[in-house]
């Protein structure tokens, strides 16, 4: 009897573990549900920072789509750093600066163009954004330098081998790539899959978003957010036509997924696009002599000038400007100066630069976008109108003149009072290249995109880094963008969560 009693009570204990496992289980389900994933358009900078704050501050499931075959957009290739005011590195190195200072500058260089509480935003969050991605992810950021436009050191790189855009989106891309891994089904992530298209529902919230994947298949997700994390519009001649017609002959240093997507299926739902035809143009892209018509081209940073490069005319064999004056009058001084068959100039680096910079210089000459040669070889294979002799008298000018006669005020790594045509020197081809494009869909502060009536366009839609416009008004200072990317990105995250 007591037994029997005994099995009863046993299988009725079993039968309600079963059953609250089972109902935990469909409310663990629900739950998930109503938390449908945040969709996260664009893998660069970022798309990675919205998606490590929903999914590492907030658990909340992402799924992160890109067009292109790898992670990293635009972002894997900055060469220069980002920028932070009043951050700790600046501290221990001594360097005076404050968010108002930074954002001072920033609306100094906006030319009245542009939204000021997003540059308000920018410079006041940006100590946090460098203090985030050190103590996240482990990554130094120790070293500082002083671009154009900045009052102050500002523009954070590691100390180390990698550069600063590679090593920041290698972290996060690690982070979110582990978490997909581990099966927690926060993080999915579909690379070759482009999206075409997102729909509202009649309460003209965000319900779905419609791609492309690698098979050429429509596929739709049913999400109640999406951020735009599209990049920009460089490398597309049908944008620039028509925005910026007088740049379409250019070419860029942005990879060819750069063609404004974002900018075109945000437009069609109503956003407001602002400074649409402020587009920077950056002075010195390499001409590739293997490969002279790409559109493509890389970077010569700028630091090459700054450690002390020169750029001579093709066609007098002379130098023509101020190589450290702004990217404008450097880029206008090369059309208007230089042969306009080929838009080009020459940069000649001393073997004092190729020390101070010889991991990047090793980099263009593994390239061959840098020739090691001597002077003479220089005047006779890049046929220079004039002698070998006058070349020499021009470096040693340069090198010695008290002050340039182009108003050059920091003359550094100099080719030495000793210059003769046997001297090796460090030669590149370069020309103008579109680099950055300022507009893009108006967000406020909270990284909601903005309708024409400067109300939110939509419930759940958001947008971050180059797709977006507003932040840089006329001319982006250099550190600026990676700088947007993490504190937009993190801001459209906080936005989605709060909300929830
Ligand atoms: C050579 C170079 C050097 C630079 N150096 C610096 C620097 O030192 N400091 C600095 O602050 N800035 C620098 N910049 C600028 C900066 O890198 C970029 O502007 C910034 O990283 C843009 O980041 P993003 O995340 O907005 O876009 P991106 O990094 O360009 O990423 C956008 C992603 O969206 C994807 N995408 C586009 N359309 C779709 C679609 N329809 N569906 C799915 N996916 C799509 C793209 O494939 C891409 O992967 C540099 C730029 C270049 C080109
Ligand atoms: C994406 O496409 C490229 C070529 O277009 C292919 O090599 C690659 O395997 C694809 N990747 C995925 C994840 O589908
Ligand atoms: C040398 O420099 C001076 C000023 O620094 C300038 O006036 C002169 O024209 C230069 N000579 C050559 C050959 O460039």
């Amino acid at each position: 009897m007591l037994k029997s009693r005994r099995i009863v009570l046993y299988f009725c204990i079993l039968l309600i573990v079963i059953l609250a496992r089972n109902l935990f289980k469909t409310s663990t389900i629900t739950q998930m549900s109503a938390r449908s994933p945040v969709v996260i358009v664009g893998s660069g900078l970022a798309g990675l920072a919205t998606g490590t704050q929903l999914v590492n501050k907030y658990k909340i499931p992402i799924v992160l789509l890109d067009k292109a075959s790898s992670i990293g957009g635009n972002s894997i290739k900055a060469s220069s750093g980002i920028n932070g005011a009043f951050t700790s590195t600046q501290q221990a190195l001594n360097v005076k600066d404050s968010p108002e200072l930074f954002y001072h500058d920033t609306v100094k260089s906006s030319q009245g163009k542009g939204v000021k509480p997003l540059m308000e935003k920018l410079s006041e969050d940006s100590e946090s954004a460098i203090s985030w991605l050190q103590k996240e992810f482990n990554l130094k950021l120790d070293l500082l330098a002083q671009l154009g436009g900045h009052s102050a050191p500002r523009t954070h790189r590691s100390s180390g081998k990698l550069p600063p855009g590679f090593e920041i989106v290698q972290s996060l891309k690690n982070n979110l790539e582990s978490i997909e891994k581990s099966d927690s089904g926060l993080v999915k992530i579909s690379l070759n899959s482009t999206v075409v298209d997102v729909n509202l529902d009649s309460d003209n919230k965000v319900s779905s978003v419609a791609y492309v994947d690698s098979a050429g298949k429509t596929q739709t997700i049913s999400t109640k957010n999406i951020v735009f994390c599209s990049g920009g519009f460089s490398f597309s001649r049908e944008m620039l036509k028509q925005y910026a017609p007088e740049l379409i002959d250019l070419p860029t240093t942005n990879g060819q997924q750069a063609t404004g997507d974002g900018q075109k299926i945000l437009e069609k739902l109503g956003a407001y696009l602002i400074d649409m035809d402020q587009v920077q143009v950056h002075p010195t892209g390499f001409i590739d002599p293997t490969n002279r018509e790409s559109h493509h081209k890389f970077l010569a940073a700028e630091a090459l000038r700054g450690l002390g490069g020169i750029l001579l005319n093709p066609s007098t064999g002379k130098r023509f400007v101020n190589e450290l004056d702004r990217r404008d009058t450097v880029t206008e001084a090369i059309q208007t100066k230089c042969p306009k068959v080929d838009n080009k100039a020459y940069l000649v680096l001393s073997e004092k630069v190729y020390e101070d910079y010889k991991n990047n210089m090793d980099f263009y000459l593994f390239k061959k976008l840098i020739k090691k040669i001597t002077v003479d070889e220089f005047v006779s294979q890049f046929r220079l109108p004039i002698s070998a002799k006058e070349v020499v008298a021009d470096l040693q000018n340069y090198s010695s003149a008290s002050s340039d006669q182009f108003g050059r005020s920091l003359v550094i790594n100099t080719f030495g009072d000793n210059v003769a045509s046997e001297t090796v020197i460090y030669v590149g081809e370069i020309t103008p290249v579109v680099h950055f494009t300022m507009g893009g869909a108006k967000i406020n502060r909270e990284a909601q995109v903005i309708g024409k009536d400067g109300n939110p366009l939509a419930s759940g839609l958001y947008a971050a880094g180059e797709v977006s416009g507003g932040v840089h008004g006329a001319n982006r200072l250099g550190g600026s963008s990676l700088l947007e990317c993490v504190v937009f990105g993190r801001t459209a995250a906080d936005s989605i969560a709060n909300q929830f």
